[in-house]
């Protein structure tokens, strides 16, 4: 075999050949040319190249092509062919012109290889690229959309926080306003007690004045009708005690701490006897403080009270309460401390909690001391805390000096 033959047949067994003449028509096709087109020899010779042309390659391409070949030289391309079922597929071509002695065009070699694949996955990468793209450009969106969401939803939020403290506070102003008159029920009852004594003295003295004036001594009749009238003056004073006690301050004063632990514990002076405590009372006339001095008694008097069930809770005997007021660094301190066992170490850190309360069998709300520190921090500007010492409980306000 020639070394020529032996060339022709590698090439062929390798690659996609076929030849034409001038004119394009199909002089020659290779088995591997028949299996990448589908056709079979005898419906390929004979027939025009573009049988494998496909429709979407522009007519320029083709231009190019034979503009080229025609001027004898060699045209390389990726052409994009149909096959007889109408599939697509790619070939790296190679058209060489194939001249005679004389140098004139005698047929022309077209040499391919399949890269059908490669296009294809190249095509692939591109739309997964593209996809990609339009995925990011979506995510992008999504984001935005969801941080919008996230905003909206935190003003929502917001707006829910700032109703649930406004409708907390008007629940404040309830609670507030049942506590008062929960006390006024409670002075109503101190105010009869602290009106029995004179009542009686007043029994007395017009039962003297029948008296006096049956014996017609008016000398002594007058002497009985002033004392009388005394009497009648300290009742009505005691009416205005707790009148004053639980009117409404607009406006923040200052004002006398001694005055003000005198007035809370005279007015609770009738159940603090009946309940037989011992009240004693340390602090200078002298010291002032800044705030709403009614809400101030209210506090005290919620701590007292406290005190006073405690003793009787834990049937203790002899019941101190002592209140105390002296000035510091800046600061006022207001202690007020009961020898009634103290509070249970286990719930000493809940009990300005609202509602926190041990009383649930004699009906505690649990409200006293989280109104005691509200009025301490709002009415005051002041901080109250509360530990156990000296076999009772240590409560301490302290209230900056303005
Ligand atoms: N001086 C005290 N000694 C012992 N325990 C106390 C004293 N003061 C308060 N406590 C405890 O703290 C709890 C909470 O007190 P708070 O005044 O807030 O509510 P309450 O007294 O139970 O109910 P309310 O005052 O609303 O009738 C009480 O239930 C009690 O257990
Ligand atoms: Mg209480």
């Amino acid at each position: 075999m020639g070394e020529l033959r032996q060339y022709k047949i590698a090439i062929e067994q390798s690659n996609i050949v076929s030849k034409t003449d001038i004119n394009g028509i199909i002089t020659f096709v290779n088995e591997e040319f028949c299996k990448i087109s589908g056709y079979n020899k005898n419906e390929l010779i004979g027939k025009n190249h573009n049988i494998v042309r496909h429709p979407d390659v522009p007519k320029s391409n083709f231009e190019l092509l034979w503009n080229t070949i025609l001027k004898k030289e060699t045209f390389k391309a990726t052409a994009k062919n149909r096959a007889k079922d109408g599939s697509t597929f790619y070939v790296n071509t190679t058209i060489s012109p194939i001249l005679d002695k004389n140098g004139n065009i005698l047929e022309f070699i077209a040499i391919r290889y399949d890269v059908t694949e490669n296009i294809l996955l190249t095509e692939e990468l591109k739309r997964k690229e593209e996809e990609l793209k339009h995925l990011n450009a979506t995510l992008e969106n999504r984001v935005e959309k969801q941080t919008k969401q996230l905003l909206d939803l935190n003003r929502n939020l917001e707006k829910k926080v700032k109703e649930e403290v406004e409708k907390n506070r008007e629940k404040d102003k309830v609670v507030f306003q049942q506590a008062r008159l929960a006390a006024m029920g409670e002075m109503i009852g101190n105010i009869a007690h602290q009106w029995r004594q004179p009542l009686s003295e007043l029994g007395i003295i017009l039962f003297s004045m029948k008296k006096f004036l049956v014996q017609k001594d008016l000398g002594k009749l007058e002497e009985q009708y002033e004392q009388g009238k005394k009497v009648i003056d300290r009742m009505s004073q005691t009416i205005e005690d707790f009148r004053n006690f639980f009117s409404l301050e607009k406006h923040k004063n200052i004002f006398f701490i001694k005055d003000t632990i005198n007035e809370v514990v005279s007015i609770l002076a009738g159940s603090l006897a009946r309940a037989k405590i011992h009240v004693r009372i340390r602090a200078r006339k002298t010291i002032k403080v800044f705030g709403h001095k009614n809400e101030l008694s209210q506090a005290i008097l919620n701590i007292i009270n406290n005190a006073k069930e405690a003793f009787k809770d834990k049937n203790i005997k002899k019941r101190t309460i002592v209140i105390s007021a002296k000035k510091g660094e800046g600061f006022v301190y207001i202690c007020i401390q009961d020898n009634a066992g103290g509070i249970d170490e286990t719930i000493i850190d809940k009990v300005f909690e609202p509602y926190f309360t041990t009383k649930h069998a004699s009906s505690g709300t649990g409200l006293g001391l989280y109104i005691v520190k509200t009025i301490i921090e709002n009415s005051m500007q002041g901080e109250i805390t509360v530990d156990n010492r000296d076999g009772g409980a240590f409560f301490m306000i302290k209230i900056p000096i303005k």
